[in-house]
């Protein structure tokens, strides 16, 4: 049996990676492919248990080098417990948010060494990148306005971080992508929901059975 494909969507807040995560799944059920959804940090029950911890609470409450050890023991488990599993029996996995993230939010804005960040996921999740990674890329404004009217203004640990913070993950996601253009693509998500849907889809055209 072949393999299922492991895709993950990263953006930054207010993005519509949630949205679009499920209707992408709906429209591979269209053509046939199964597709479970996961999500990061979580997916799994101890990873989910590690969420809560990472999410809530005072912004400084855990230091930069332990909050990129909790993102990394989260993604093990669920990597163990749940998308290998998958793509073991040939399901697709569309994950809301992975790696990129932790190189992103962790790297590039809180000031961890990406070479650590690849070493962690090398020992905890056998380095397992996503065949694709679609970046939904909105403007800041965009994205910062959509958060607020979804959680109006009580952001997790992350949401809350200043202008500064979330202009430098959006930054290395453009960056990710110019490194890897054939695993990471970039969209423009800031258009209506069916047609990024369909520019999503079109991104995955050459992994389509
Ligand atoms: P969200 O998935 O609802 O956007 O919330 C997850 C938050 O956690 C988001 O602000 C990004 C942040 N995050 C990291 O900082 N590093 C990571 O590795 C992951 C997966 C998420």
């Amino acid at each position: 049996m072949a393999r299922g494909r492991f895709v993950s969507i990263e953006g930054g807040e207010g993005a519509g990676k949630s949205t679009q995560v499920r209707r992408l799944a709906t429209t591979l059920a269209a053509r046939g492919i199964e597709a479970i959804v996961t999500r990061e940090p979580g997916g799994s029950e101890g990873a989910e248990a590690i969420r809560a911890l990472l999410m809530q609470g005072a912004i400084n409450r855990w230091s930069a080098h332990g909050e990129t050890l909790l993102f990394a023991a989260a993604r093990a488990d669920h990597v163990e417990k749940v998308i290998q599993p998958a793509l073991g029996i040939g399901r697709w996995v569309l994950c809301d948010r992975f790696i990129d993230s932790t190189r992103a939010y962790q790297g590039v804005a809180g000031g961890i060494d990406d070479a650590a960040i690849l070493a962690l996921h090398a020992f905890g999740s056998r380095g397992l990148l996503p065949d694709r990674t679609l970046v939904l890329d909105v403007p800041r404004a965009v994205g910062a306005a959509r958060a607020l009217a979804r959680d109006g203004g009580a952001g997790d640990r992350f949401a809350v971080r200043g202008t500064v913070f979330h202009d430098d993950v959006a930054a290395a996601f453009r960056r990710f992508a110019s490194a890897e253009p054939d695993r990471v693509r970039m969209i423009d998500a800031g258009r209506d929901v069916d047609t990024v849907t369909a520019a999503l889809l079109a991104e995955l055209a050459d992994l389509l059975p």
